[in-house]
C-alpha cells in the first residue's frame, strides 16, 4: 500500500509514537535515526508518553486517598525511576536490587512498599533499615522470619498480609496470581489466623492487607471481585480487634497491545472507590502498584533487520534482537506490534516470521507479519516499555541492549550497551 508522505498517523495506543507518512517517528525523531546514531537493538522510550500516563493517574486519583506506588519490576531503568520519583510517585519493589534501583533514583523509602514471596533475611533487614514504608508479607512462615529480622535489626517491621482471594483475572496463566493454586499470597482462609498472629509478635506493626491478582488485566470484573473479598476480611479482621490503616490493591492493569480495550487509569481508579463507597469504606487509604500501563506502550525496541530466509514453508527476518532481549513472545507467546521505521511501498510484502539469531526455534518475535523488508532495514516492537529491558539476559553471550529516552527533539543515552568486557567481567579462569 502506498503511504502518502504527509500522512500522519499516531498509533493505536500510542499516543507519542506515529507514522509521518513513512517515517515511523517517537515524539519528534525519526526511530530510523535513533537506530542509526545509537545501534541496535535499542530500546527508545518517550519521556512524554511515560508522562503523560503518570499524569493520567495522577488526574485519576484527584485528591481521593489513594497513594501511587509504580511497580519497578516492568522497568527498572534509573532515569525512568527518577523520572516517576520526580513527579511524586512511591514504588513497588520485590528485591534488595529492587529497592537499592529506587534510593539511587531519589526516592522517598517511606514511600516503598516491599512486595515478593521469598524475601532473604538480607533483603528484610535492607528494607528495615532503609525505613520502607511497608513489607508484604507472603506466608505465616515469612512472619515468624520478619519478626525475628525485625528483633535483630532493632527496627520494627510495617506489614501488609497479601491474601490470595482466588480470583481469575482472566489473563495468560503465567501472569495470574491470585488463585488458589498460585504461589502467592495467604489464603483467605488463613488470613485471620495469619493476623492473630502478627498480633502476638512484637517487632511486627500491622498497617494493612495487600492484594494482587495478576497483570494484563482487561476488565473490571476481577478487580471488584477481589475488593469484594478483602473488605469481607476487613471486616472480620477489624472485628477481632486488628486495626488496618491501608488496602493495597497491586496492580495489573492491562495496556493495548493489538485490538484489547482495557480500562483507562481513571475507570480503574473510579470503579474501586466507588465499590468503597458502595461499602461504606470510603475513607479507607488505598495504594496501586501500576507497571506495565506507566511505560508499557512508551517504549518500542528497534532492531536491524541481518538475513532474509525462506524455507520450503516460511519467510523469515532474522533481526539482531532476540528473545534474550524480548523475552515475552518466547515466554508468554505475546503478540506485540512490528512495524518498519521507514515504511517501503509494499510491492514485495510477504509474511515474515521475524525471528532473533538465538539457537533456540523458541526465539521469535512476531509470527506470520505482513512485511516488505529488505536486509539492513529497521524494525520497531511497539508496546516495549514494559517487561522488555527488564526482562532482558545474557543468554547466548549477547550484550543487552542500550536505552535512550526521548524528549521532543532530543535523545538522551539512559543506559549504555553493555560490551565484552561487561559479560566477562567477575569470571575467572581456570588456575590449573
Ligand atoms: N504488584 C505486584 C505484587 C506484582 O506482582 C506485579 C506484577 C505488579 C504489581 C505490577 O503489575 P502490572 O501493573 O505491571 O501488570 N512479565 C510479565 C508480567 C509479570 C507481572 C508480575 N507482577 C509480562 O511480561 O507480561
Amino acid at each position: 500500500m502506498p503511504h502518502s508522505p504527509h500522512l500522519s498517523e499516531t498509533l493505536p495506543g500510542h499516543p507519542h509514537i506515529a507514522r509521518h507518512g513513512a517515517t515511523l517517528m517517537v515524539e519528534s525523531l525519526p526511530a530510523a535515526e535513533l537506530a542509526a546514531r545509537f545501534g541496535t537493538p535499542l530500546y527508545v522510550y518517550s519521556r512524554a508518553a511515560i508522562e503523560a500516563s503518570a499524569r493520567a493517574y495522577a488526574d485519576a486519583v484527584g485528591d481521593r486517598p489513594v497513594a501511587l506506588r509504580y511497580a519497578v519490576k516492568a522497568n527498572s531503568s534509573l532515569a525512568i525511576l527518577q523520572l516517576l520519583s520526580r513527579l511524586g510517585w512511591g514504588f513497588d519493589v520485590v528485591s534488595g536490587g529492587e529497592l537499592a534501583r529506587v534510593l539511587a533514583a531519589g526516592a522517598d523509602a517511606s514511600q516503598v512498599v516491599f512486595s515478593g514471596v521469598g524475601k532473604t533475611d538480607a533483603e528484610i533487614e535492607a528494607a528495615l533499615r532503609a525505613g520502607v514504608q511497608c513489607i508484604n508479607v507472603e506466608s505465616l512462615s515469612e512472619l515468624q522470619r520478619l519478626n525475628r529480622v525485625a528483633g535483630s535489626t532493632g527496627v520494627p517491621a510495617p506489614v501488609s498480609l497479601r491474601i490470595n482471594p482466588d480470583v481469575d483475572p482472566r489473563t495468560h496463566p503465567y501472569i495470574s496470581t491470585g488463585l488458589r493454586n498460585n504461589k502467592f499470597g495467604i489464603a483467605q482462609s488463613q488470613a485471620r489466623q495469619a493476623y492473630a498472629q502478627c498480633m502476638q509478635l512484637p517487632h511486627l506493626r500491622v498497617l494493612g492487607i495487600d492484594v494482587h491478582i495478576g497483570s494484563q488485566i482487561t476488565e473490571i470484573g476481577p478487580y471488584l471481585d477481589a475488593l469484594d473479598r478483602v473488605l469481607d476480611l476487613v471486616h472480620d479482621i477489624e472485628r477481632d480487634g486488628v486495626r488496618l490503616h491501608h488496602l493495597d490493591l497491586g496492580g495489573g492493569l492491562g495496556i493495548r497491545y493489538a485490538d484489547e480495550t482495557p480500562p483507562s487509569p481513571a475507570q480503574w481508579i473510579d470503579a474501586l472507590c466507588e465499590r468503597l463507597q458502595a461499602r461504606g469504606q470510603g475513607h479507607r487509604q488505598v495504594l496501586l502498584e501500576p507497571g506495565r500501563s506507566v511505560v508499557g506502550n512508551a517504549g518500542v525496541l528497534l532492531c536491524e533487520v541481518v538475513t532474509l530466509k525462506s524455507s520450503l514453508e516460511k519467510h523469515f527476518a532474522v533481526v539482531d534482537a532476540a528473545m534474550n532481549d524480548l523475552m515475552r513472545p518466547a515466554l508468554y507467546e505475546a503478540w506485540q506490534r512490528i512495524e518498519p521505521a521507514q515504511a517501503r511501498d509494499g510491492a514485495q510484502a510477504m509474511h515474515y516470521d521475524v525471528v532473533g539469531p538465538v539457537c533456540e526455534s523458541g526465539d521469535w518475535l512476531g509470527r506470520d507479519r505482513q512485511l516488505d523488508l529488505r536486509e539492513g532495514d529497521v524494525l520497531a516492537i511497539l508496546s516495549a516499555g514494559a517487561y522488555g529491558m527488564a526482562m532482558a539476559s545474557n543468554y547466548n553471550t549477547r550484550p543487552r541492549a542500550a536505552e535512550v529516552l526521548v524528549d521532543g527533539g532530543k535523545a538522551q543515552l539512559i543506559r549504555e550497551r553493555e560490551s565484552l568486557q561487561d559479560l566477562l567481567r567477575g569470571e575467572h579462569p581456570l588456575q590449573d
